[in-house]
């Protein structure tokens, strides 16, 4: 099956760059909705600087799209510190690491995105890292090898990853903040509309701003990526954003009322035509779709889920009665209530 492009993907395409950045809350306070996580860490942030330290290392997990990045370059304005960017799969050598740790300053802030994909060996370098300031180099080989400790400044190791599950636990363990961040709330997607609409010049009504976020699939990045979208149909139609342009755009894109898109969709037939709506495992998932179960994994389960149109069970996913509705199909008589 060819790559079906999505507008509601979650993950970061180029076009979604250009905006990016001018949409990004730059302070703590700019940070919409999360507010419990907004509440622990300017506490954190409060009390690293008047202790004058760097902030504990911080791993942030959540599916794509939430805030992990934004969260990390607020942190380094927040603290003062500059900000270094990578990724666990760019760190191939310790060398790469050691390149990064001895430019390093005093309260600078590192960031390794995707940090469940670091390899072994430089996860185990990183512990030392962590935990002492210190990097153990080996130079030379065979019986002459000896290790050298290298001090690296003191700084804060921002982790952010997808996939929680993936972290080895000596990795986890060394972050002194762990937080979660959960799938916004319509109220803090409508806020985000109207605070991006306002920086991009966008005359938006309100009614409009709730229907695209109520679509957005409880992501930030979703939400201004819509926005986009529906202001093209808006310029091409006259002017304002209103309830019913951003109707006809949605569902020009195909972004059905609680946000699935064609892909969803077809997951939801499949696991009801094929598999008698479940239980059926991701991998039979992923054969009978031709995507990879990691992909489904990441991207289509966790918000088919939080929004209730299947399950996870023991014996694999199950779709729900919400899910069965929302495709306008009849539950089968055997729906089996007692498996959620
Ligand atoms: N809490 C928020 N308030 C306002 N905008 C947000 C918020 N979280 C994310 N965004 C917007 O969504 C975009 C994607 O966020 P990002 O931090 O890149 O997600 P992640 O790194 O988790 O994939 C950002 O560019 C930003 O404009
Ligand atoms: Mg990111």
């Amino acid at each position: 099956m060819d790559k079906i492009e999505r507008i509601v993907e979650p993950i970061k395409t180029p076009d979604d760059n250009r905006i990016e950045n001018s949409l990004r809350p730059q302070r703590l306070d700019d940070f919409i909705g999360q507010e419990k996580l907004k509440n622990n860490l300017k506490v954190f942030i409060e009390a690293a600087k008047n202790r004058q330290e760097a902030l504990d290392h911080c791993l942030f997990y959540a599916p794509p799209g939430l805030g992990k990045t934004t969260l990390s370059h607020i942190i380094a304005k927040e603290m003062g510190g500059n900000l270094r960017v990578t990724s666990g799969p760019v760190l191939e050598r310790i060398g790469d690491l050691a390149a990064i740790l001895t430019n390093l300053s005093e309260g600078d802030i590192f960031f390794i995105d995707e940090i469940h994909r670091i390899n072994h060996f430089v996860e185990e370098s990183l512990y030392p890292v962590m935990e002492d300031f210190e990097l153990d180099i080996i130079i030379g080989q065979g019986p002459s090898a000896k290790t050298v400790k290298l001090p690296v400044p003191h700084f804060t190791l921002i982790g952010a990853t997808t996939r929680a599950g993936l972290l080895s636990s000596p990795l986890r363990d060394r972050f002194g903040i762990i937080e979660h961040l959960d799938f916004y709330r319509i109220k803090d997607l409508t806020h985000i509309v109207e605070r991006s609409a306002s920086i991009l010049n966008i005359a938006i009504d309100d009614t409009a701003s709730k229907e695209i976020a109520s679509r957005s699939r409880g992501t930030p990045r979703i939400v201004n990526r819509l926005l986009k979208r529906v202001r093209d149909f808006a310029e091409v139609k006259g002017g304002k954003v209103t309830l019913d342009i951003a109707k006809e755009a949605l569902n020009a894109l195909e972004v059905d009322s609680s946000g699935l898109d064609k892909m969803d969709r077809l997951i939801l037939n499949v696991l009801i035509k094929k598999f008698g709506g479940g239980p059926v495992g991701i991998d039979t998932i992923a054969v009978a779709i031709s995507e990879e179960p990691d992909t489904i994994t990441d991207l289509y389960e966790p918000y088919l889920i939080q929004s209730g149109f299947i399950a996870r069970t023991p014996r694999g996913r199950v779709v729900t009665e919400l899910g069965y509705k929302h495709l306008g199909i009849e539950l089968p008589k055997n729906f089996l209530k007692e498996l959620f």
